[in-house]
């Protein structure tokens, strides 16, 4: 009977041998030895039964079917230990594998503001008829924001509504026209420049009003500069930051600082004229003021009025960025709102509206 449990347990050991050749897993492993080892297993029934064996037997054959438990346990852990270090080696192979077909990681690329694309289109267009581009401060002196452009001390538009006053007695500049006297000055005549930048106001924002805009001033002063050549400026640049003939109608407008003035209405983009929340139901979006250059102002500029003539323009940027992009809430420029802030050129799509 000895015999026949030995010729058992080398045949176990043999099924042992060839379960773990075959084994790709550790898992796979772990439930081969339990159909070995295990009480159901092969190895289990022969011990289950040495009851039937004569008593004098019964000893040694519980000693061999354990001590080939043991071996066989043994053999399994070797073999799982083995496949561990081999699944390692092969992941530390698949980390190091560099792969040049694959496509590279997406680095996320910033891009450029609504306002300042158009900004750098402006400026692109009105260089090419010899403008260059001047900036000034953003806190600003009375002089240059209000007293050298012909307001006197008593104007509505320096109203504590309108006007971020600063402690130091400065103001937050209400619009780009500071920048007209101080380029006269700083330039002289004949002159043609444009200031784009930041402007504050004191005011209740909605759809098209913001507390912080923008605005491209826009100054030429030569010998006999005329109305003719203000609207021709105006209009170039509106056909050529929409690509085609765009609607605009003039209007009488008063700014101390220039004689005559007027207010260019642009066609409102976001309804096609019909009237919506951004055009306040007009069809009309307020957005390139201009006119003649006040004597007075070009006298602040010491630029002799009776030999010089100028136009000087304040295009809001920030709502021609609107109109361009199809941003219905001014707001939204100013939110960080990625839906209104990335260009569709960029996004590769429509226009996504921010706000209703
Ligand atoms: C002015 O600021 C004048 N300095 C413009 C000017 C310059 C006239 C030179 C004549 C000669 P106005 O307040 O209208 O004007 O503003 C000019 C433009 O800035 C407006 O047409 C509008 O497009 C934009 N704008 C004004 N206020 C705001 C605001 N709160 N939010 C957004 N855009 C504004």
């Amino acid at each position: 009977m000895l015999e026949q449990l030995a010729q058992d347990i080398k045949a176990v050991f043999a099924e042992a041998d060839r379960l773990i050749a075959a084994a790709k897993t550790v898992d796979e492993l772990r439930q081969a030895e339990g159909r070995l080892t295990g009480k159901q297993g092969t190895l289990g029934k022969l011990l289950a039964a040495i009851g039937k064996l004569p008593a004098d037997q019964r000893s040694p054959a519980g000693s061999q079917i354990n001590q080939a438990k043991k071996d066989i346990a043994e053999r399994f852990a070797a073999a799982r230990a083995a496949l561990a270090q081999a699944a390692d080696r092969h992941a530390a192979a698949v980390a190091q594998a560099f792969d040049p077909t694959l496509p590279g990681q997406v680095v996320p690329r910033g891009s450029v503001h609504p306002v300042t694309a158009v900004q750098w289109e402006v400026e692109d267009i009105l260089s090419r008829l010899g403008f260059i581009v001047a900036a000034g401060p953003e806190m600003e002196t009375d002089y240059y924001n209000f007293e050298a452009l012909n307001i006197p001390a008593l104007h509505p538009a320096r109203d504590m509504q309108d006007t971020f006053w600063l402690t130091n007695g400065r103001l937050l500049r209400t619009h780009t026209s500071p920048c007209q006297v101080r380029a006269m000055e700083r330039l002289g005549p004949p002159l043609r420049v444009i200031a784009p930048g930041r402007c504050f106001r004191y005011e209740t924002e909605d759809a098209s009003h913001a507390n912080t805009f923008f605005q491209l001033e826009g100054l030429m002063i030569d010998r006999e500069i005329s109305i003719a050549n203000l609207i021709a400026v105006m209009k170039l640049i509106l056909n050529e930051i929409f690509h085609r003939d765009v609607k605009i109608r003039l209007r009488p407008g008063f700014f101390p600082f220039v004689e005559p003035g007027f207010e260019l209405d642009m066609s409102c983009e976001i309804c096609g004229g019909t009237g919506c929340p951004t055009c306040k139901r007009t069809g009309w979006v307020e957005i390139l003021p201009c006119g003649m250059v006040h004597p007075n102002v070009l006298r602040f500029g010491r630029i002799d009025p009776r030999e010089y003539t100028g136009f000087a323009f304040g295009l809001g940027l920030t709502r021609l960025a609107m109109m361009k992009y199809g941003v219905h809430d001014i707001r939204a420029l100013n939110s960080g709102d990625l839906r209104a802030i990335v260009r569709p050129e960029q996004r590769g799509g429509p226009a996504i509206i921010a706000k209703d």
